[in-house]
């Protein structure tokens, strides 16, 4: 179950002497109980290939399929229900509500989803590993760019979603913490079976992959197989 896949994604933003084709034919699939890291450039394509496969963007051409039914047989309000009940984004911008606490981001998250969610002792423990548990009571404006960041991490983990999207989620950590967020990352796949998926230019993510692809100029390839420690 949650298992992913995209099949012959292309993406062409503008049209006539603007256009960009910026995915070509892109085919990728995630299984549970596996980390998919997926390396590329600035401007490759990796966001784009993300906000697609988490169905914020419908792509030009090809299909998205979340647990064998692609985006477009879903109506619009099976999508947002499949999107809040089992996809985890970690967007590259952190999407923090400046006008809440830390805490309140959470309890947000109680209100819009009521059940599901990791339980106080289950989300406790993921602020101790992220080293975010003393700012529960500050602003988003009140940290800095690295607490910002697993913040955004916390979050999208609270739901505790079968799939978990993640772009760029170690761009502004310093190597312990990238450490720290690729054992736990690596940790929700292999013991609690979920498929993620994390876009970056961060090699230092590659050991905990399990699978590794490159993007290149929106042609996403597989890169030999990863060696696991
Ligand atoms: N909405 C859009 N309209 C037009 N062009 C876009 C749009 N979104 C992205 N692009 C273009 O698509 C290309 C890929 O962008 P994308 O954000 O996917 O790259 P990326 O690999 O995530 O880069 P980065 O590592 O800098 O985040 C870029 O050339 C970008 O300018
Ligand atoms: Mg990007």
């Amino acid at each position: 179950m949650n298992s992913f896949s995209v099949k012959n994604v292309n993406q062409i933003f503008g049209t006539g002497t603007a256009k960009v084709h910026v995915l070509h034919d892109v085919n990728f699939e995630a299984d549970p109980g596996s980390l998919s890291l997926i390396m590329g450039p600035s401007g490759s394509g990796k966001s784009t290939f993300l906000t697609i496969a988490g169905g914020l963007l419908t792509p030009t051409s090809g299909t998205v399929k979340v647990n064998g039914i692609s985006y477009n047989e879903r109506s619009k309000k099976e999508r947002d229900a499949l999107r809040l009940d089992s996809i985890g984004f970690v967007l590259q911008e952190y999407h923090l509500l400046p006008y809440l606490t830390i805490a309140d981001q959470f309890k947000l998250v109680d209100k819009v989803k009521p059940n599901g969610n990791l339980s106080p002792d289950e989300l406790d423990d993921v602020l101790e590993t992220l080293g975010i548990k003393s700012l529960l009571n500050k602003y988003p404006a009140e940290l800095s760019g690295g607490q910002q960041q697993r913040v955004a991490i916390a979050r999208a983990l609270y739901p505790n979603p079968a799939i978990i999207l993640a772009d760029e989620p170690t761009a502004a950590l310093d190597s312990s913490r990238v450490s720290v967020v690729a054992a736990l990352l690596k940790n929700l796949a292999v013991k609690h079976n979920k498929a993620v998926v994390v876009v970056t230019h961060d090699a230092r993510l590659i050991e905990s992959a399990d699978h590794l692809y490159e993007m290149s100029d929106g042609y996403l390839s597989v890169k030999e197989p990863v060696n696991n420690y």
